[in-house]
């Protein structure tokens, strides 16, 4: 990996129809040292060796550039700067054929503790890359959740579609939510060449021990006892962060331009089912953990048809058995300590601050 602090390489190889296969060869990926971006990449320069990739990143709280480390300099190149920053992206932004945008802020409990930083990368960062794609006609991908759609009730028998209204709970899925209403309109008014696709949890390495399955793994290795909000009841439809991956590029690839795509793998699983199948995992009692305060306003339940994707674009996920994915995510956790630790204290402790 090369690291820059402005400008890019290679030149636009755009070629988009309305019902298109798109071939990009020089990508920018936004918050590409963050848990899903870094995994995007990474699959990316496996998968694709044709295609070049620059990661633009803050380098938040949340990202680390150790997330791209071993990747062929000759492949991706890093810039350090925000999606704010409209003078940088003038200059960042020619010369590629796309931008899939993972940048954000993620975490719904940092929302709803200080919303501000959420409403300006997620919504006004949006708007300026989008302004930065349309100056150059680029094809933009828009990386967003499921949790625009609100929640559903625990026996629901109905899963969120495309067609689901938007009905985000929490300052962060607000934000998420105001972000896609822009990309659509600047696919209806602008002609702008977009596609969005909303997944559900994802799992996997290099996520932040802030977030529930890395931070119960972590405090499990530190001597804490995890930590369940509320009941446990909630239920996440988990996916493994590489299936993502995949369903990205083949949305960015075969997708039709002005559409939306729900990513999930059918994996629904209660928070205390997962809990304790990590505590097994790990050699622990399964009923050695504690309920603490709930999350305010939190989602009861997401739940993902991904017939679209299935159907239209012939995804199907790889990473089937969930057990087995969340082992191999405990050996990451353990044998990668120094990713890791030097941040647990930290996030332990902001947590402490907000009574969780
Ligand atoms: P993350 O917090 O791990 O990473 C976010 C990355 O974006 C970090 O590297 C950070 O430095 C960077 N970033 C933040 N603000 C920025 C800014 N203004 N300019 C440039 N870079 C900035 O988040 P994640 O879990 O990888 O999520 C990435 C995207 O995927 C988000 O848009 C999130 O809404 C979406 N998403 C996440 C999940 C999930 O399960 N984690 C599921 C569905 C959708
Ligand atoms: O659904 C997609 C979303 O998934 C993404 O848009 C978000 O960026 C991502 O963070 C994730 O949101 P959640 O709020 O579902 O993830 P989180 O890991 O914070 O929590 C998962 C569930 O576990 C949720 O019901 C809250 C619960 N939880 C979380 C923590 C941190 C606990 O019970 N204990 C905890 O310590």
């Amino acid at each position: 990996m090369t690291s820059h602090t402005s400008g890019t390489s290679g030149t636009p190889s755009t070629s988009l129809t309305s019902h298109h296969v798109f071939t990009p060869h020089n990508i920018l990926v936004t918050g590409g040292c963050g848990f899903l971006g870094s995994n995007f990449v990474r699959w990316v320069v496996n998968a694709h060796p044709d295609v070049h990739i620059t990661v633009l990143d803050a380098l938040t709280y949340a990202g680390n550039v150790n997330n791209l480390a071993g990747l062929p300099a000759d492949r991706v190149q890093f810039v350090y700067g925000n999606i704010c920053d409209v003078d940088m992206l003038r200059h960042v932004v020619p010369g590629h054929d796309a931008i899939i945008n993972y940048a954000a802020e993620s975490h719904n409990d940092n929302s709803i503790a200080d919303p501000d930083p959420f409403l300006r990368s997620n919504v006004i960062g949006t708007f300026w890359l989008l302004q930065a794609a349309l100056a150059h006609h680029i094809r933009f991908h828009q990386i967003s959740t499921d949790e625009v759609y609100g929640d559903l009730a625990l026996d629901d028998p109905h899963f969120f579609t495309e067609q689901t209204a938007y009905r985000p709970s929490s300052p962060y899925s607000a934000s998420k939510a105001s972000a896609d209403m822009l990309v659509r309109a600047w696919y209806r008014t602008y002609g702008l060449p977009v596609t969005i696709s909303n997944c559900s949890n994802n799992y996997g390495p290099y996520q932040h021990v802030e977030k529930f399955i890395p931070r119960q793994i972590t405090n499990i290795l530190t001597g804490r006892t995890p930590q369940l909000y509320g009941s446990g009841a909630n239920v996440r439809d988990w996916i493994h962060t590489e299936d993502d991956a995949r369903a990205v590029w083949a949305i960015l690839t075969h997708g039709r331009l002005g559409q939306t795509y729900l990513i999930g793998a059918h994996c629904e699983k209660s928070n205390k089912d997962v809990l304790r199948t990590i505590l097994e995992l790990m050699g622990k009692d399964p009923d050695d953990y504690e309920h603490i305060a709930d999350r305010p306003g939190h989602d009861r339940r997401y739940a993902i048809d991904p017939s679209k994707l299935v159907t239209e674009l012939g995804w199907h996920p790889l990473h089937t058995d969930f057990r087995h994915g969340l082992e191999e995510t405990i050996r990451w956790y353990e044998t990668h300590r120094s990713w890791w630790e030097p941040i647990k204290d930290a996030v332990e402790e902001r947590y402490a601050q907000q009574g969780r």
